[in-house]
């Protein structure tokens, strides 16, 4: 198979920088002494003792060490020159800016942990976040995290029951949302919607409220308070820093699984800033010039990631922007790279190839001689996507770090590095430390190119602890089907130059604009409308989305098929599951094919969908 291949320009050759090779060795020779070393670049209220104690890629790490992932995002570079650097540049939808320096970030951050403890907020305690993409989003994480409790973000588009579903589950006892938000031109009512969704979560005890939009809210006495009311108290003990266990929980993230309940995936101090930290630096190249721009929300982990916890342990200056790529115009990030001067820009396929069919003329529009390093992440870019972002947005001059990982895995797993020759499409090679291999069913490596089950087979640092509440859960789902290793769920092949290509989901996981949807969600969502028997949906390919959903669904007696019942049903998912469920179509059927076991048989629908083999049939119903 031959594929084109992209070398890097003669400027990112940079000799202060080890490259990818040297970093590999140096892991491979000897993995804990690698690990070790990268970890004490990094401040630790005391040292831990021990590496790394596992089981195959499971285990704990920095045993002994205490750390607190804030002392290094904040107050390490408070403590030098940095203070006076910017830390974020945040940008509205409707064009208010505003800046923070790494003073400023800290002393609001600082402020508002004090606010919280001084509520009752104590170490390991849940705080949810439900908020626009504006700074007091990653001032919550932070406060949230200094004083050592344990932070749920919730993304802000989704809905009531997704809320309220996330805060039962994490017991939270405070929730940090604002009035509203902007996103596409459109009014989000945050709080709204989580006056409505906290109604039965009895954990619940106070609520934060930031006035962004300045919307009236309704305000129960003595449960919410507002933000701005809280932060200009006279605060008279400013709290430290929480020394924390490396091991101990740093964040719970949700994400979707194959069962209808949303995975709370947790990650820890130690391990999970290590992963930060050296990631962002070796595939990012971050640097002190450098002006960073990554497109994720903070609800997502490429947010908790690579908007907040490694850009700012890096000591870089990140813009935050709250809104969407085409408001008012399609070239809304066209302006802000060139207004703002960013270097490195990281987005999505979806959003790349959304973009693309608006044109070269947005992009051209604007001068982005600025940009040096392209990112991507969420899915896999289709060649024709990359090539394009690569010349219109690039002018060809900057290499596009193709970023494959997951929440789960924390930090990125296979990535070029800015100096690896690229090939369009392929995720290029294991970060340095990390170990992947392609498997058959039943276990045996993969041949060149041949399709398998992407595994990982090296521990590493950021890799999630566990599943909130859900051990068992944890172990069966990634470490069973191959024991030893860490099974990712995606599919990809491996070609004969080392070159990862992921193909995609192997369960019941679907990716619709790179958002993690699984199936039981949807259809759960479906089947809670009086009118729906049962439901059963599937990915199709989709141009730009990568993937839609596709419904099919069978009616209770007296309900008949009709587009007006269509729209309502696509409406109703968006309710209760939230936007990105909704979808695309919905075929009306009198049965669902199912096994004689009663399970419904979403890969013969999908086969004949997409008119594949439909493979064994012999389990079907009569
Ligand atoms: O299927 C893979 C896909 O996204 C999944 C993880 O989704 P999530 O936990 O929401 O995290 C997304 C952001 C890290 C993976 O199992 N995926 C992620 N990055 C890539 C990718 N597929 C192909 N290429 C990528 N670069």
């Amino acid at each position: 198979m031959t594929t084109e291949v992209y070398l890097p320009p003669d400027t990112l050759s940079r000799p202060d920088r080890p490259a990818y090779e040297e970093l590999s060795k140096k892991a491979e020779e000897d993995p804990i002494d690698f690990w070790a070393g990268i970890a004490r670049e990094l401040e630790w209220f005391q040292d831990f003792q021990a590496v790394f104690e596992g089981n195959g890629v499971t285990g704990k790490w920095f045993l002994g060490g205490k750390c607190n992932i804030v002392a290094n995002t904040l107050d390490r570079h408070a403590k030098t020159w940095r203070k006076n650097k910017l830390a974020i540049i945040w940008e509205g939808e409707n064009g208010e800016t505003r800046t923070l320096s790494y003073h400023a970030l800290n002393r609001e951050v600082t402020r508002l942990a004090t606010v919280l403890k001084s509520m009752g907020i104590n170490k390991g305690d849940r705080v949810t976040i439900y908020m626009p993409r504006i700074p007091e989003q990653v001032i919550a994480m932070l406060a949230t995290a200094k004083i050592g409790a344990v932070h749920s973000v919730v993304y802000g588009g989704f809905s009531t029951d997704a809320l309220r579903e996330r805060m039962m589950s994490a017991e939270s006892r405070l929730l940090i949302t604002a009035d509203g938000g902007y996103m596409n031109g459109k009014v989000v009512p945050l709080k709204e919607i989580a006056t409505e969704a906290i109604k039965r979560v009895p954990s619940l005890e106070s609520v934060i409220v930031v006035k962004h939009i300045g919307q009236e809210v309704s305000m129960e006495p003595g449960r919410d308070y507002f933000y701005h009311d809280l932060m200009s108290l006279k605060l008279a003990n400013l709290v430290q820093t929480e020394p924390m266990d490396a091991e101990d929980p740093l964040f719970i993230l949700y994400t979707s699984g194959t069962t209808g309940k949303p995975k709370g995936v947790v990650h820890v101090h130690g391990g999970y800033m290590v992963g930060a930290y050296c990631s962002t630096k070796w595939v990012f190249d971050i640097r002190d010039e450098d002006r960073y721009f990554c497109t994720a929300d903070p609800g997502w982990i490429t947010g908790h990631t690579y908007v907040t916890y490694g850009p700012l342990i890096n000591g870089a200056t990140l813009l935050l922007y709250e809104g969407g790529p085409s408001t008012p115009y399609p070239d809304r990030w066209w302006h802000l790279i060139s207004k703002y001067g960013i270097s490195i820009f990281y987005t999505t396929p979806t959003a790349i190839r959304g973009l693309m069919r608006y044109g070269d003329a947005w992009p051209k529009r604007h001068d982005l001689k600025q940009l040096r390093l392209l990112g991507s992440v969420g899915e896999p870019i289709n060649p024709a996507a990359w090539k394009w972002f690569h010349r219109a947005v690039g002018d060809g001059q900057c290499p596009i770090m193709d970023t494959y990982w997951q929440t789960e895995t924390g930090m990125i797993c296979i990535s070029p590095l800015p100096e690896t020759p690229l090939k369009p499409g392929s995720c290029a090679k294991p970060l340095p430390g990390m170990g992947a291999e392609i498997l058959t069913e039943s276990g045996e490596p993969c041949g060149p190119n041949e399709e398998g089950y992407l595994v990982l087979t090296r521990p590493f640092p950021s890799l999630a602890r566990t599943l909130y509440k859900d051990p068992e859960e944890f172990q069966r789902i990634y470490f069973s089907k191959f024991p030893g290793k860490y099974f990712t769920g995606d599919t990809a092949r491996l070609d004969e130059d080392g070159y990862f290509w992921v193909i995609g989901r192997s369960d019941e996981i679907i990716k619709v604009s790179g958002y993690r949807l699984g199936t039981a969600e949807v259809e759960s969502g479906l089947v809670s409308h009086p009118a729906v028997a049962e439901a059963a949906v599937i990915g199709v390919p989709h141009d730009i989305k990568g993937n839609v959903i596709k419904a099919f669904v069978a009616l209770k007696p007296g309900f008949s098929p009709s587009i007006a019942l269509e729209e309502e049903l696509k409406a109703h998912v968006g309710h209760e599951v939230g936007p990105i469920a909704k979808p695309e179509s919905i075929l009306f059927m009198d049965n669902l094919p199912k096994t004689r076991s009663g399970k419904i048989l979403r890969r013969l629908l999908r086969a004949k969908e997409l008119g594949l083999d439909t493979g064994d049939v012999s389990t079907l119903e009569e």
